[in-house]
């Protein structure tokens, strides 16, 4: 069994990182193995071919040598997902939505996430905004990769003590119930 954490977080540290730890932590409890991606050195989608691109029907992206190859078989190789990242501008992280963009069109309904289970962790900072904007971005990649989502978990400076311990149940959850 093993977890798969798509982060969008640049940081070592702080709140993102202590509830990516969390979930790592609680599907390790339960014996499952975990790994993590971050896309700091992708490039976006170049919507190719006038807009459907070669990736629709071929499942691999035209330009897939700067790394997304080798992070979409990391992708197809896992059992369950945890999708963690902090909320930038009401939103998921750049990083984070590249690599979401040229995944769900390579993986698009009947692909590799199809009737996965997927967790999905967004942490606010400053204002606390955003939370709602930034999950409903990863329902919407879930809804159309054909993934299960699992659990929204929305993270802010005063809920963060108990939505850590959510996540290491949620995770802990996500890998014994597979
Ligand atoms: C570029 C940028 C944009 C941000 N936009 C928001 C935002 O829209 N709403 C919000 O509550 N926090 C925002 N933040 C704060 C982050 O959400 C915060 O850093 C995040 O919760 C992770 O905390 P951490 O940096 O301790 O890991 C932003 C931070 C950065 C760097």
């Amino acid at each position: 069994m093993k977890l798969l954490i798509l982060s969008g977080n640049p940081k070592s540290d702080g709140l993102c990182a202590s509830l990516e730890a969390a979930v790592a932590n609680g599907a390790k409890s339960s014996g499952a193995e975990v790994e993590t991606l971050t896309f700091d050195r992708l490039t976006r989608c170049r919507v190719c071919k006038d807009g459907w691109g070669t990736c629709r029907e071929e499942h691999r992206c035209a330009f897939g040598g700067d790394g997304f190859d080798a992070a979409q078989e990391t992708v197809r190789g896992a059992d369950v997902y945890a999708i963690v990242t902090p909320v930038y501008w009401a939103e998921v992280t750049e990083s984070l939505k590249s690599f979401l963009d040229r995944l769900r069109r390579c993986e698009f309904m009947t692909g590799a996430l199809q009737g996965k289970k997927v967790l999905l962790v967004a942490s606010a900072g400053g204002s606390g905004n955003g939370i709602l904007t930034a999950l409903e971005q990863l329902d919407r990649f879930c809804r159309h990769t054909g993934a299960e989502i699992y659990d929204y978990i929305g993270v802010n400076r005063r809920n963060a003590e108990y939505k850590r311990d959510a996540a290491f149940a949620a995770a802990k959850q996500l890998t014994v119930d597979n």
